[in-house]
């Protein structure tokens, strides 16, 4: 018998039995061809991860497939220039990932002699990451006891068991510890996003995420978003940014501070240039 503490509720194990023999027995019929399921390498594992964080499974893949192509390795990524991967990463959207990524990946090449598992566990010392990542890159590559909540097995969790939707974080991933095959953590957890995915959608149950993703139109990402295709193409003035953009200077200065300081931009007398 589980007790989850503040939603009043106890959950029979035979309740949890009959859950995992439910997702499994769906994977059994509906798994998913995907490329990062073929590998158990932590680098293709992170990359793919941060790819699928708010974009779509069909989206990723080709982008996945091209970026192992030419970057295999994570010391082949981590030498790669910031413009380079910039290119690679466009269409993707929320470029800052793959600012992020590039960081993180030299972080791990640097601090950790380029051993990514290691890295992980020390997750916070690694920009852009938390930890559903850190469980994840974990989960998928060596397929420990560990459990992982984004927001697809969130959905699962509270729809299965009846939960309320202000259930805390704590309580879910401990329901999910609860929920756990022992020795199957990978398979469980594909089992779950495929579930997710295909079967039990959010529009199904109306179970909205925590966080909503923000309006892309007129947002400041977009206006980042359009400096950084800019960039990409050559250096550009002041003037030359604030027409490609539409946006008033008191808007535009702030926003490319942001970047400078965030070592994304770098600015040179009157130009502003990508940072290499
Ligand atoms: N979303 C996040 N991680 C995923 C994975 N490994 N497979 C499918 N969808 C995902």
């Amino acid at each position: 018998m589980t007790l989850l503490r503040n939603s009043l509720k106890e959950i029979p194990s035979a309740d949890i039995r009959r859950f995992q023999k439910k997702i499994f027995s769906f994977y059994t019929k509906n798994k998913r061809d995907l490329p990062w399921r073929k590998t158990t390498d932590p680098y293709k594992i992170l990359l793919s991860e941060l790819m699928l964080q708010q974009t779509q499974v069909n989206r990723v893949k080709h982008y996945y497939e091209r970026w192992i192509e030419k970057w295999p390795t994570i010391e082949t990524f981590a030498s790669a220039s910031l413009p380079e991967v910039l290119q690679m990463w466009m269409g993707l959207g929320y470029n800052t990932r793959a600012v992020n990524l590039h960081k993180t990946a030299q972080v791990i090449v640097s601090e950790f002699k380029g051993d990514v598992l290691a890295a992980i566990k020390h997750y916070k010392q690694l920009p852009g990451i938390g930890k559903y990542t850190s469980q994840a890159v974990q989960i998928f590559s060596t397929n420990a006891d560990l459990v992982t909540v984004d927001t697809n097995i969130r959905r699962i969790l509270i729809s299965e068991f009846h939960l309320p939707t202000t259930i805390s974080d704590v309580e879910l991933w401990s329901l999910a510890e609860t929920c756990l095959p022992q020795g199957l953590s990978r398979d469980w957890h594909n089992a779950l996003m495929d579930y997710g995915a295909l079967h039990l959608t959010a529009q199904k149950t109306g179970i909205k995420p925590k966080t909503q993703q923000s309006r892309f139109e007129g947002s400041d990402r977009q206006i980042r978003a359009q400096i950084l295709r800019g960039l990409l193409q050559k250096p550009q003035t002041f003037s030359e940014l604030e027409k490609l953009v539409h946006i008033d200077r008191e808007r535009l200065k702030p926003i490319l501070e942001k970047m400078i300081k965030e070592h994304i931009i770098i600015q040179q007398g009157t130009i502003f240039q990508l940072h290499q």
